[in-house]
């Protein structure tokens, strides 16, 4: 199967941007590739992503938003994601697995545990070989994230009602999870400027597990 690497980060670390950047940097070596994004990426997920980043549904308890990035995760899965590995082209998809441990677990306080074996039921073992974990200080995130927001037409502003505190237990699950699993998940500094930590990026590609040959 094609590489499948999964970017993690908290709201306004810059992982979309990388993505292009990567996206852009492997159409020019002709890799097969394909982006995928959480929540999202299908037409069942694209409706989840509505309910779930409305800025008013504030009603939405922490197990019920559990359940639906999960559902959003498994029909990615299993509609895009592995289809597209099977096919050969690599997947660089925008959050994965990680991300429900560090908002719902570390941020929201759902059991983790529970989360665990959820994540364990929804993926079937389809691990990213590679994730690349954007780190950043949440103030400088937050900000940059609530800037974007201001000129976004789009309606998804429910986590950026967030408190910085929020973020901060966020930040704190994503490094633990790297801490856990170095070997799987890279961590990158998000201070960085874009062209630098995209360079990065590349090199960690280069010398990670994956099969990088042809970059
Ligand atoms: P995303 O689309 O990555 O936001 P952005 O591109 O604006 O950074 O994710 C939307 C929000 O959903 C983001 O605040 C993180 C949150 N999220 C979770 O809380 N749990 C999850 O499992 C996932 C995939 C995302």
């Amino acid at each position: 199967m094609a590489p499948f690497i999964s970017f993690e980060g908290i709201d306004g670390s810059g992982k979309t941007t990388q993505i292009k950047l990567l996206e852009k940097y492997l159409k020019s070596r002709d890799v097969p590739m394909v982006v995928a994004r959480e929540p999202g990426g299908t037409e069942v997920g694209e409706s989840i992503r509505q309910v779930l980043l409305k800025s008013g549904n504030t009603a939405l308890r922490p197990l019920s938003e559990l359940l639906l990035y999960n559902a959003s995760r498994h029909q990615n899965l299993y509609q895009r994601v592995l289809p597209a590995l099977e096919a050969g082209y690599w997947v660089l998809s925008d959050r994965y697995v990680d991300a429900s441990m560090a908002y719902q677990g570390y941020g929201r306080g759902v059991d983790v545990s529970l989360i665990d074996q959820l994540n364990n039921m929804v993926i079937n073992q389809h691990m990213p070989n590679l994730t690349v974990l954007i780190d950043m200080d949440p103030a400088l995130a937050v900000s940059r994230a609530q800037e974007r927001n201001r000129h976004d037409s789009t309606d998804e502003g429910r986590f950026e009602r967030e408190s910085l505190e929020f973020y901060q237990r966020v930040r704190q699950g994503y490094l633990e999870i790297a801490a856990n699993d170095p070997l799987r998940v890279r961590v990158v500094n998000g201070d960085k400027p874009i062209e630098t930590l995209h360079r990065e990026i590349v090199s960690l590609l280069k010398t990670s597990k994956i099969e990088s040959g042809c970059i």
